[in-house]
């Protein structure tokens, strides 16, 4: 019968109960948000005349003890004592006796569980922005280099028109900016206290909540009690935001693992960010970019999990949202490891430019070109010219070249308004060049487009 809850019971919890109903395997991890919070909460109790001074003296006092406790590991975690806001409390009164029993006074577990977590989360959301601007820093370094380098530009895996490596990295730039933004944003929208909600209704206690939201870091306190204590979208948000920014790198993995491959050849990875083959001596695998991959579907069970944790619950706290952390731990987790090591395998692999270009040799890139030259040059509408270019095709493929090696007189053959000057637009680099619209695959666009990445990362 040592539970704090334990008042109304004439007999102890099983065994059982504790093992299922326990948090505190996991919630420890929230330590340090959880005595600050407590901290924040007994100067603002002293501060209202609600405890003496001296009762807030020894509470922080037994408080610090406590922290210097968990951080040396000498503090016993106990399952009975079912998480870790009972378990400092309990250990707080018995380290200072009666002035411990008054701290929980105006608080509940729903407000602290909220605070403490949304604290948590809230650090994490820096520290996945700081995380992925150094991944974006690497990724732009290999952009910067690679503004000429030609490769095809693809759609349903095709060739479709050549563009350069830089330009195609930049896409995955725009994608991790857009990510940063997003955490960024989820942020500012979740910055507000729960503290001072008590267990859903407020209190009767004359509380000062605007001073515990500033003492935390919080931009303001919350509007509606019952909400706080009974909302997760702030842990929805940053489930969602890790999902898509794992998407996005697992389309890039997606591609690594390709590029690595003997038919594509345009990048090898670093040996030590490549694994063998316990049969096969001559194996080099792309592990890193496959586990990114299969690690991404990790991040969407938590997210999936969570929000079919919270799709029928009743206002306000209900248990069920005691399952909100494990998946949000797990994610940033896998968050934070994926981001340093794809950092690492970009940092260190070698680009095969030579291997992109000749890639570009085939497939017909330049067919686009034709089309465009035939409407520009020689006023042929574009339906018609999307017709005479796939003749232009059709000859190449009979003669076994790519059209931009066709020679003229095979073109002229088809349509005799096809000048000497069509040569130059058939030159794959030019092609490339040509496309100069905003956000286009020029070199000059290129360079702009990683000018405002750079200008973004401040490098
Ligand atoms: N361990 C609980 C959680 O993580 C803390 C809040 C419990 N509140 C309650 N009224 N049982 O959600």
């Amino acid at each position: 019968m040592d539970k704090m809850w334990s008042g109304r019971f004439s007999a102890g919890a099983s065994s059982l109960l504790d093992e299922f109903n326990a948090s505190i395997m996991y919630d420890r991890k929230l330590y340090k948000e959880d005595i600050e919070g407590s901290l924040a909460h007994a100067s603002m109790l002293a501060k209202q005349e609600i405890l003496t001074t001296e009762e807030l003296r020894q509470i922080t006092d037994g408080l610090s003890k406590i922290m210097s406790e968990i951080e040396s590991e000498e503090f016993e975690w106990n399952i009975s004592d079912e998480d870790l806001h009972m378990a400092i409390e309990k250990r707080l009164t018995v380290l200072i006796g009666d002035a411990g029993k008054k701290l929980h006074t105006a608080r509940s577990r729903n407000d602290q569980v909220a605070v403490d977590f949304r604290r948590w989360v809230l650090k994490r959301d820096k520290d996945i922005v700081d995380a992925l601007k150094l991944l974006m820093k690497e990724v732009l370094v290999v952009a910067q280099k690679h503004t000429t380098t030609l490769i095809p530009g693809m759609t349903h895996l095709q060739h479709a028109q050549p563009t350069n490596f830089g330009f195609h990295l930049g896409a995955y730039l725009s994608m991790f900016k857009r990510d940063i933004k997003r955490f960024e944003d989820s942020y500012k929208r979740n910055n507000v206290s729960p503290l001072g909600c008590a267990a859903l209704a407020g209190t009767p206690h004359n509380i000062d909540r605007d001073m515990t939201a500033q003492m935390l870091g919080f931009d303001s306190v919350s509007v509606n009690c019952l909400d706080t204590v009974s909302d997760r979208d702030f842990a929805l948000e940053i489930l969602f935001n890790i999902s898509t920014m794992m998407m996005h790198i697992s389309r890039l993995s997606e591609e690594l693992v390709m590029w690595s491959s003997y038919e594509f050849g345009f990048v090898e990875l670093s040996d030590e960010y490549s694994t063998g083959s316990s049969i096969m001596p001559q194996k080099k695998n792309p592990d890193v970019p496959e586990l990114l991959r299969g690690k991404t579907g990790r991040v969407y069970g938590s997210l999936m999990g969570l929000l079919t944790v919270m799709k029928g619950l009743p206002l306000a706290y209900n248990k069920d949202t005691q399952e909100d952390k494990e998946g949000v731990f797990d994610s940033v987790e896998t968050a934070l490891l994926s981001l340093e090591i794809l950092k690492e395998a970009i940092k260190t692999m070698e680009v095969k430019a030579h291997n992109m270009q000749k890639a570009c040799s085939v497939g017909h890139l330049a067919a686009t070109d034709l089309a465009d030259y035939l409407v520009e040059k020689c006023d042929i509408p574009f339906r018609e010219a999307h017709f005479i270019t796939g003749r232009a095709v059709a000859k190449s493929e009979e003669l076994n070249i790519d059209l931009s090696d066709i020679e003229l007189s095979y073109l002229q053959e088809i349509d005799k308004r096809i000048k000497e000057d069509v040569l130059e637009f058939l030159v794959l680099k030019n092609s490339m060049n040509a496309r100069t619209s905003a956000g286009g695959t020029s070199t000059i666009r290129t360079k702009e487009q990683l000018e405002e990445f750079s200008n973004f990362l401040k490098i």
